[in-house]
């Protein structure tokens, strides 16, 4: 592994993992191979745009060319898939790009790795692909896949078609299941930046239904951290579930939150339910700790650092929150939070 192709790298798990990998590996070249939709953004990369062993290469993993183009000019060995459509809620409003860059793009990618006969193909996938999981039990990754979402079908399709790669031509493949991810980058519309930013501006913090579902809230970095070690540690042909193992109710993540930056609960509104909201996600992660990896935040210490990164760098969401983001938020928001008054 030396010329790695980071699909969705301007994204925000991917600019982290770019920024990871550069400063860990002094012999790694990075090609960002981004479509830049809403979600890509390379004020994430500025602080490695400099690096001469990064480069940027604006494109689409839906186009086959492009991508084996790429490849080819930058002598790619590796190819970390990050490139996806991201938000729950906007796969309910419109899940026509999530079938596009999950199912079929994924298929490019995989091609391309077969075609040019790449040493790794790597999918970063998602804990809501094992879909609403019962109080008591935590997800392993040989559980039958039962998506609930279509954001989360997408992603379970794509890795059907990896694991389907690695059994018919041998591709050599990995999958990594991550839990909920906050930290610095994250695009406002996810739970935890929209809320830092809204309590800042004192805005309302609209909590889906009763607030009581459950996520594993985990520190990106963490993430990045993991995803290394299964490209450098882990078996062909297997997933990895990457977590924390600790389960948080939303309500405790706004309480959190609020208390952090020293703002005052009734910011809090409970508004209309997200459907067909899955209750409750928890990952089984014995299988990734027994490569050695575990993380080095804990929910609360992640909650508490991201929270300060968005205190800090206004500059970096406020141009976000004054563009498309507008429409986007009274879509989502608007009659919830009037109906909630
Ligand atoms: P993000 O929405 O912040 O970034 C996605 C990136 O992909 C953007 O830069 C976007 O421009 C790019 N992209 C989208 N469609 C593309 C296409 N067709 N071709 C090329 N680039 C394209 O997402 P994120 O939160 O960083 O998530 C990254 C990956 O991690 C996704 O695959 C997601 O499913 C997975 N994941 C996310 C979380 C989370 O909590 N955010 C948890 C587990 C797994
Ligand atoms: P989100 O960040 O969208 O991640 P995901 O749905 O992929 O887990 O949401 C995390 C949790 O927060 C989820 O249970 C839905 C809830 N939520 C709200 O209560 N209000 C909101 O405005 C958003 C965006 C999410």
């Amino acid at each position: 592994m030396k010329n790695i192709l980071v699909t969705g790298g301007a994204g925000f798990i991917g600019s982290n993992f770019v920024i990871h990998m550069l400063d860990k590996y002094a012999d790694y070249n990075i090609v960002v191979y981004d479509k830049l939709t809403y979600a890509g953004n390379l004020d994430n990369l500025l602080g490695v745009q400099n690096n001469p062993r990064y480069s940027f290469v604006r494109g689409d993993i839906c186009d086959a060319q492009m991508v084996k183009d790429t490849c080819q000019e930058h002598d790619i060995d590796t190819i970390v898939n990050f490139a996806a459509e991201t938000h729950v809620d906007r796969s309910i409003m419109d899940p026509d790009a999530f079938v596009k860059t999950s199912v079929y793009g994924t298929y490019v990618l995989l091609e391309a790795t077969r075609e040019l006969g790449l040493e790794r193909f790597h999918q970063i996938s998602t804990d809501e692909v094992y879909g609403h999981i019962p109080a008591g039990y935590s997800s392993k990754e040989g559980d039958p896949l039962e998506p609930r979402s279509p954001y989360a079908a997408s992603k379970a399709s794509a890795d059907l078609m990896v694991n389907a790669y690695f059994v018919t031509y041998g591709l050599p493949v990995t999958i990594t299941r991550g839990s909920n991810n906050i930290g610095p980058y994250q695009y406002p519309e996810k739970v935890v930046p929209l809320f830092a930013t809204n309590a800042i501006d004192e805005e309302p913090l609209p909590v889906y239904g009763d607030g009581r579902q459950m996520r594993e809230y985990q520190y990106v970095v963490d993430h990045c951290e993991a995803i290394d070690v299964v490209l450098h540690k882990g078996v062909l042909g297997e997933a990895y579930n990457i977590g924390t193992g600790e389960e948080m109710e939303n309500m405790t993540m706004v309480e959190i939150l609020l208390d952090a930056m020293q703002m005052p609960r009734d910011l809090i509104r409970h508004v209309a339910d997200r459907p067909g909201h899955d209750r409750r996600y928890s990952l089984n992660i014995g299988k990734i700790k027994a490569l050695g990896w575990q993380p080095r935040h804990t929910a609360e210490e992640a909650i508490i650092k991201t929270v300060h990164w968005y205190k800090d760098n206004e500059w970096w969401w406020r141009k976000i929150k004054s563009g498309e983001f507008k429409a986007y938020y009274q879509a989502q928001y608007g009659e919830r939070l009037a109906d909630a008054e």
